[in-house]
C-alpha cells in the first residue's frame, strides 16, 4: 500500500516537474525564435523605458513616446492611469511595431493603486504578515484592471535616520521584520501565476543600501563596510529574491565610490551569482545619466558601466537606446551582454502572459467594477486600524459614548493629505476625513465639533513644500492667534479633545528630507494651547517618519500614532479613538528623544564602553546632554488593554548542534477589553568572531486575546536562525553563549541565557 502511494506520488511528481521543464522550454523557444527575428536596434529598444507625462515622479518626463513606440524603441511605459489609454497605447505598439511585441506597462503601485493602504512603514507597524500579503495582493488586483502589469514595490531599504524621507516608503529599521514583509509583499503582487490577469509583476527596491543615506539627506553618498552590508542592509532585498521577485531596481547612491547603476560587484556577483536572481534589473530614474554627476564618466561611459554591471532596462536615461550600438562597435560593450538584457524583458513579458493576449490586463470591465470597491475599501479600513500605534494613554481613550468632542488640527479635515505619499493611484478627492469618520461614528451618540486650529506651517513656502503632488491642505489666512482662540472656544463646550495634528502628506517621501523632526511649531502651539485647558486630550498624530515628541511624551495625556493611513483613513482613526477597534501596532523604527542621536536603533553593538551605571557616566559611552534611551523604542505600542509576561520557559539550556530550542512564554490578557499583542523574540550572540549586537529580533507573533485570557506562545529556534556572515563573509553560527529574550518590545524584555555547542 506504502509502496503504491509512493510510486503514484513519484509519478505525479515526475510529471509536475516534466510539466515545469516543457514549460520553460516552451518559453526558452519562443524568446530565441523573438531574439532571432530582433535587430540590434529593436533589440536596445526593449531596453528603453520612458515615463508617461500623466504625472511626473523625477525631475524630467520622457518626450514623443507614441513616436518613440512606432519605431520600436521603447519596452515599456510606467505611470499612465487610465486603462483606455494603456490598451490605445498597447494596440498601437502591437500594431504599428514590425513585430508587434507588446509593452511592459508599470507604475508607483507603493502602499494600494486607487483604494489605498497605510504608507508602509505603518503597515509594517502591523506585524501582521496576512494583512500586509492582503494589501499587496488588492493593490495587484486593482493596478491590473487598470491595464498594470508591474509595480516598483516593495521597498526595503532599511534605515536608521529618520531625517530620510523616504522612511516612510520602507518598514523600518529591522532586517527580520522586513524580510518577512519583502515575502510577504512579493508574493501579494505576483501571486503563483504571473500569467493570471490579477498577479503582476513585483520590483524589490532601491537596491542596495539607499536607506543609508549620509546626513539622512536624499541621493547622498553611502559607505559601510561589507559585514554591515551582508548581515543588516541585504537580507530585506535577498528576501526579496528568494521570494521570486521578478525584477530588482537599483538605486541612486554609491557603493564602495561605485554608484549602484553602475556596480558589477552590486548586479552582477552579488545578487546573480550569489542569491541566483534570474530576473531583469531596471535602473532608477535616470539613475544611469546621474552617474555622470557622481563623477565616473561621461554620458555613453556610464551607460556601458550600467549593462556591462548588469542593469537591463534604462528608466528615462534613454542612454541605453542612444549609445550602446557605439559602444559595441568601440569593443565597450558585447552583443551577448545586449542579448541577455534583452532576453530577460521579453521573458517577463512572456511569463505575464502578454504574447498570448497583449490585452490581458486592458480589461475595462474589470477597471469598472474591480477598482475602489466597497470591499476593498472595507479591507483597507480593517487594515488601517491595525496599523496605529498607540503611543501614551492617561484613560482619555477610547473616548466614551455620548462625549461632545472637538475635533481641532489642520489634518483633522484635509481630505488629499489622507493617503500620504506615494499614492499615484489614488483619487484623493475621494479619501475619508477624520472629520468625517468620526462624525459619521458619533452619529446622534454624542458630538462631534470642529475647529482648524491652525496652519500646517507658520511659513506659507514651508506649507507648499510638504504638500505638493495634490496633497494640498488650504492655507487659512486668520493670524494664528485667532485660529487658536477659535479652537479653544469650540474645545470649550468639549468634554474630549482630539488633537489631530503632524506632517503634512509629502513632509516624507522622496526628496523630503528634515533636519529638525519635531511637530511644525505652528502646530505645537496649538497644542500646548489646547493642554493647557486642563480638558483631556487625544493627540492623533500623522507622521511619516518618527518624530521627536518629547514635550508631547511628557504633557499630552494620549497619543495615537495614525500614519497616513489611506483613502479609509478617516474610518479607522474613528474605530480606533471610539475603541471598535483597540489599537495593537507595534513601532517598526525607534522614535529618538533628539536628532542628536541619530542613528539610533536597538540592534546597536555593545562597544568597548557600554553604559554599565545610569546616565551620564563619565568615560562611557554616552552623551552629556541626552541619554542613550529612544523616546519610544522599537518593537513599542500600547493597548487598550494590558498583557502580562510570564518567564520564559526553555525546551532545553544546553544545546548541540542541529537541535531545536523551543522558547515559550505565557501571555495573559489582564485587562478588561480583547486585544492584540505582538510577542516579540530577541536573541543575543554573546561572544562572536567579530562583534554582535546587543539584541537581534529573531521571531515574533501577533495573538488576540479576550479579557482574561491567556496564551501559550513559542518559538522555534534552530542554528539556521543563528547565522551571520562573519568577517570572511562566511555565513555560519558560532558555538557559545546567546541570551534568548521575549517581551513586548526591544526594551521590556524577559532573559535567559543557554549554551549551544557544535
Ligand atoms: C524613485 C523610485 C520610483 C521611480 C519611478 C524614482 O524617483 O526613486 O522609487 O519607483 O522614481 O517613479
Amino acid at each position: 500500500m506504502k509502496k503504491q502511494l509512493l510510486l503514484i506520488l513519484t509519478v505525479s511528481l515526475s510529471a509536475v516537474a516534466f510539466a515545469q521543464t516543457s514549460k520553460e522550454l516552451k518559453k526558452h523557444q519562443f524568446v530565441s525564435g523573438l531574439m532571432a527575428k530582433l535587430t540590434l536596434e529593436e533589440k536596445l529598444g526593449q531596453l528603453n523605458l520612458p515615463a508617461s507625462s500623466d504625472f511626473v515622479t523625477g525631475a524630467v518626463s520622457s518626450s514623443d513616446i507614441a513616436e518613440k513606440v512606432k519605431a520600436g524603441k521603447v519596452g515599456g511605459v510606467f505611470n499612465i492611469r487610465s486603462v483606455t489609454k494603456i490598451k490605445e497605447l498597447q494596440e498601437f505598439a502591437v500594431k504599428n511595431t514590425r513585430l508587434h511585441i507588446p509593452l511592459l506597462f508599470g507604475m508607483d503601485v507603493i502602499h494600494g493603486y486607487r483604494t489605498i493602504f497605510p504608507i508602509p512603514l505603518g503597515m509594517s507597524a502591523t506585524w501582521d504578515m496576512s494583512l500586509i500579503e492582503k494589501s499587496a495582493r488588492i493593490a495587484a488586483s486593482e493596478a491590473s484592471a487598470d491595464g498594470i502589469q508591474w509595480t516598483f514595490s516593495p521597498m526595503v531599504d532599511l534605515t536608521r535616520d529618520p531625517r530620510w524621507g523616504r522612511v516612510s516608503e520602507g518598514n523600518g529599521e529591522d532586517a527580520f521584520l522586513s524580510s518577512a514583509i519583502a515575502k510577504a509583499m512579493v508574493h501579494g503582487y505576483q501571486g503563483d501565476d504571473l500569467s493570471a490577469p490579477n498577479t503582476i509583476l513585483s520590483c524589490v527596491k532601491h537596491y542596495a543600501l539607499y536607506g543609508a543615506a549620509e546626513g539622512g539627506r536624499d541621493y547622498n553618498t553611502t559607505d559601510m563596510s561589507r559585514v554591515r552590508m551582508y548581515n543588516e542592509y541585504f537580507p530585506p532585498y535577498k528576501a526579496a529574491v528568494d521570494a521570486g521577485v521578478a525584477s530588482v531596481m537599483v538605486s541612486f547612491n554609491e557603493i564602495d565610490g561605485v554608484p549602484a547603476s553602475g556596480n558589477k560587484w552590486l548586479v552582477d556577483d552579488v545578487l546573480r551569482k550569489q542569491w541566483k536572481f534570474g530576473g531583469f534589473v531596471v535602473s532608477d530614474y535616470t539613475g544611469i545619466p546621474e552617474m555622470t554627476n557622481h563623477g565616473v564618466g561621461d554620458y555613453q561611459t556610464v551607460n556601458a558601466l550600467s549593462l556591462n554591471a548588469g542593469v537591463d532596462m534604462d528608466m528615462v536615461g534613454e542612454g541605453f537606446l542612444t549609445t550602446l550600438k557605439k559602444s559595441m562597435t568601440e569593443g565597450k560593450v558585447t552583443l551577448a551582454q545586449i542579448n541577455k538584457a534583452c532576453e530577460r524583458i521579453l521573458v517577463a513579458k512572456y511569463d505575464l502572459g502578454l504574447f498570448d493576449d497583449p490585452y490581458r490586463y486592458c480589461n475595462e470591465q474589470r477597471s469598472a467594477t474591480e477598482v475602489f470597491t466597497s470591499a476593498n475599501r472595507a479591507e483597507a479600513r480593517k487594515i488601517a486600524a491595525q496599523s496605529f500605534v498607540l503611543l501614551k494613554n492617561n484613560n482619555v481613550l477610547p473616548i466614551a459614548a455620548g462625549k461632545t468632542i472637538a475635533l481641532v488640527g489642520p489634518l483633522a479635515n484635509a481630505k488629499e493629505n489622507m493617503t500620504g505619499t506615494w499614492s499615484v493611484g489614488a483619487d484623493n478627492t475621494k479619501s475619508i476625513t477624520l472629520l468625517k469618520g468620526l462624525t459619521d461614528a458619533v452619529g446622534t451618540n454624542g458630538k462631534v465639533l470642529y475647529a482648524k486650529g491652525s496652519n500646517l506651517e507658520d511659513d506659507a513656502e514651508m506649507q507648499n513644500r510638504q504638500t505638493m503632488f495634490g496633497k494640498d491642505i488650504p492655507r487659512d489666512n486668520r493670524s494664528a492667534e485667532e485660529l487658536i482662540k477659535e479652537a479653544l472656544a469650540v474645545s470649550a463646550n468639549a468634554d474630549v479633545i482630539v488633537a489631530a495634528i503632524g506632517e503634512g502628506a509629502e513632509s516624507s517621501g522622496e526628496s523630503a528630507s528634515k533636519s529638525l523632526i519635531d511637530i511644525p511649531e505652528a502646530q505645537k502651539r496649538l497644542l500646548k494651547a489646547l493642554v493647557a485647558t486642563g480638558k483631556p486630550v487625544a493627540l492623533v498624530l500623522f507622521n511619516g517618519r518618527p518624530l521627536t515628541l518629547n514635550w508631547e511624551k511628557e504633557n499630552v495625556p494620549a497619543i495615537l500614532d495614525v500614519w497616513f493611513a489611506g483613502s479609509e483613513a478617516g474610518d479607522a482613526i474613528a474605530d480606533a479613538l471610539l475603541g471598535k477597534v483597540n489599537p495593537s501596532g507595534k513601532l517598526s523604527m525607534s522614535f529618538p528623544q533628539s536628532v542628536g542621536q541619530i542613528p539610533l536603533y536597538y540592534n546597536h553593538k555593545n562597544t568597548g564602553r557600554p553604559l554599565t551605571g545610569k546616565w551620564f557616566s563619565k568615560f562611557q559611552s554616552n552623551y552629556i546632554d541626552v541619554s542613550n534611551e529612544p523616546l519610544y523604542p522599537f518593537g513599542y505600542g500600547l493597548s487598550y488593554t494590558q498583557f502580562e509576561y510570564g518567564d520564559i520557559q526553555l525546551s532545553s539550556k544546553q544545546l548541540k548542534g542541529n537541535q531545536k530550542l523551543t522558547v515559550s512564554v505565557n501571555v495573559k490578557n489582564t485587562g478588561s477589553v480583547t486585544g492584540k499583542e505582538v510577542v516579540q523574540l530577541y536573541i543575543r550572540d554573546v561572544v562572536g568572531s567579530i562583534t554582535r549586537p546587543v539584541q537581534e529580533l529573531k521571531g515574533f507573533n501577533k495573538i488576540e486575546l479576550a479579557a482574561g485570557e491567556s496564551k501559550n506562545v513559542s518559538f522555534e529556534v534552530t542554528p539556521e536562525l543563528l547565522k551571520f556572515y562573519n568577517g570572511d563573509l562566511k555565513y555560519d553560527w558560532e558555538a557559545g553563549d546567546f541570551e534568548i529574550m521575549v517581551g513586548p518590545n526591544s526594551k521590556e524584555v524577559k532573559k535567559v541565557k543557554i549554551n549551544w555547542t557544535k
